[in-house]
């Protein structure tokens, strides 16, 4: 049987065993309650604070904009219903190719009559027409939210947030983007992103499961979202993910101390398979704007639709090779995939997602093109 090739870093990636190094301790001798008064809590306290320092430092940002959840869906639903329940966000401004965690939230606020639901038009590849948006948010006095992701996870296609955020500035709109894909894969500079709310999760970049953050600029101030206790300064209560809170942090600070070589290496596999598939299949297309503005960890390829191709992803599990169709939430449901349905709707090709880490080789990416010849 052959080895598995891994090609679905943007679904979750492999735990860095540096990442684990520092989690075990927290799960083994020290796993006092951060909440406990006596030393032994503490401790754990002092890790968890540590770890937020040390997040907040990376991404220039103050600690006490920073609060860990359990990963970019908690992130996304906080901020979003905050938006809305605190901030009086009558409106919401999004995109039709959204994460779910983003578009299911705003059509469950717009479903209860608490917000009215906008989605902004895209441009052919596939970015978010600029021109449209700021229509939107003319076209209103409601106060709105505005949530765009900064990279789409399918189709990898990146946001320029600065973009949005000053022209949400201009309208007194919240904004709030979805960075799950991007944190840990490219440097973000908060204290100059005009931004309210970002999110992030650790296993999208060799950390944890389960952990993820939320950033909440200073000058916004949300009810919490989770009542309890008084964990995460009385925003989330309930005892913190201690070990994963730790895992998030060194796992954020490893990919950031790689970010050069690891972008750069990443980008050629990417490149690679472009070239290959371009190069070994015919009538292959790539969805979104691949060659510009685009995660350099993310390949949409489109083919034409056969009997053979729609019965892809399944014939690539038989041959030990990973990808998705969709976002990771979706591929097993095989209902499709919502973006690719906005950016390209053609019923005549079928869509996968490979997605690469530092870990892929040229040799694999050999290996799945010589695999795909024979499967379509
Ligand atoms: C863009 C994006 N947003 C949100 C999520 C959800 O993150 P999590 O599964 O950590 O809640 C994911 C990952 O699946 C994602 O790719």
């Amino acid at each position: 049987m052959q080895k598995r090739i891994y090609f679905d870093n943007a679904a979750t990636t492999a735990l860095a065993p540096a990442v684990l190094d520092v989690m075990l301790p927290y799960m083994t001798e020290k796993f006092g309650n951060p909440s406990s008064i006596y030393s032994y809590g503490r401790e754990s306290r002092l890790a968890i604070e540590s770890a937020r320092k040390s997040v907040a430092k990376i991404l220039n940002a103050h600690p006490a904009e920073i609060f860990f959840t359990s990963g970019g869906t908690e992130s996304s639903n906080t901020a979003i219903t905050a938006s809305v329940r605190d901030l009086g966000c009558k409106r919401i401004i999004t995109s039709p190719i959204e994460h779910h965690a983003v578009l299911h939230t705003a059509e469950y606020l717009r479903n209860r009559g608490e917000a009215q639901l906008s989605f902004v038009k895209l441009l052919p590849n596939g970015h978010i027409d600029l021109d449209n948006l700021e229509q939107l948010l003319a076209g209103s006095e409601e106060k709105t939210l505005v949530t765009l992701m900064h990279a789409n996870n399918e189709i990898g296609n990146l946001l320029d947030l600065h973009a949005v955020g000053e022209m949400c500035k201009l309208y007194g709109a919240i904004f709030h983007s979805d960075t799950v894909q991007t944190v840990g894969h490219y440097s973000i500079d908060l204290r100059h992103t005009p931004v309210h709310f970002i999110t992030a999760a650790a296993h999208k970049f060799h950390g944890p499961k389960g952990v993820g953050l939320l950033y909440i600029n200073e000058n916004v101030s949300i009810h919490p979202y989770i009542h309890g206790g008084s964990q995460e300064r009385n925003m989330r209560a309930g005892t913190e993910n201690l070990y994963g809170i730790v895992g998030f942090a060194k796992a954020l600070e490893l990919a950031t101390a790689a970010y050069a070589t690891d972008s750069e290496f990443i980008r050629s596999i990417k490149q690679y398979m472009a070239e290959q598939l371009k190069k070994h299949i015919k009538g292959v297309g790539f969805n979104g704007d691949f060659t510009g503005r685009s995660l350099y960890t993310v390949l949409n390829v489109s083919l034409p639709k056969t009997e053979k191709s729609e019965m892809l992803l399944f014939n690539l599990d038989i041959n030990n090779i990973c990808a998705s169709g969709g976002s990771a939430c979706t591929s097993g449901a095989d209902q499709g995939s919502h973006v690719i349905r906005s950016v390209n709707n053609n019923p005549n090709r079928v869509a996968v997602r490979f997605s690469f880490c530092r870990h892929n080789t040229k040799e694999e990416v050999d290996i799945v093109v010589e695999k795909l010849k024979e499967l379509i």
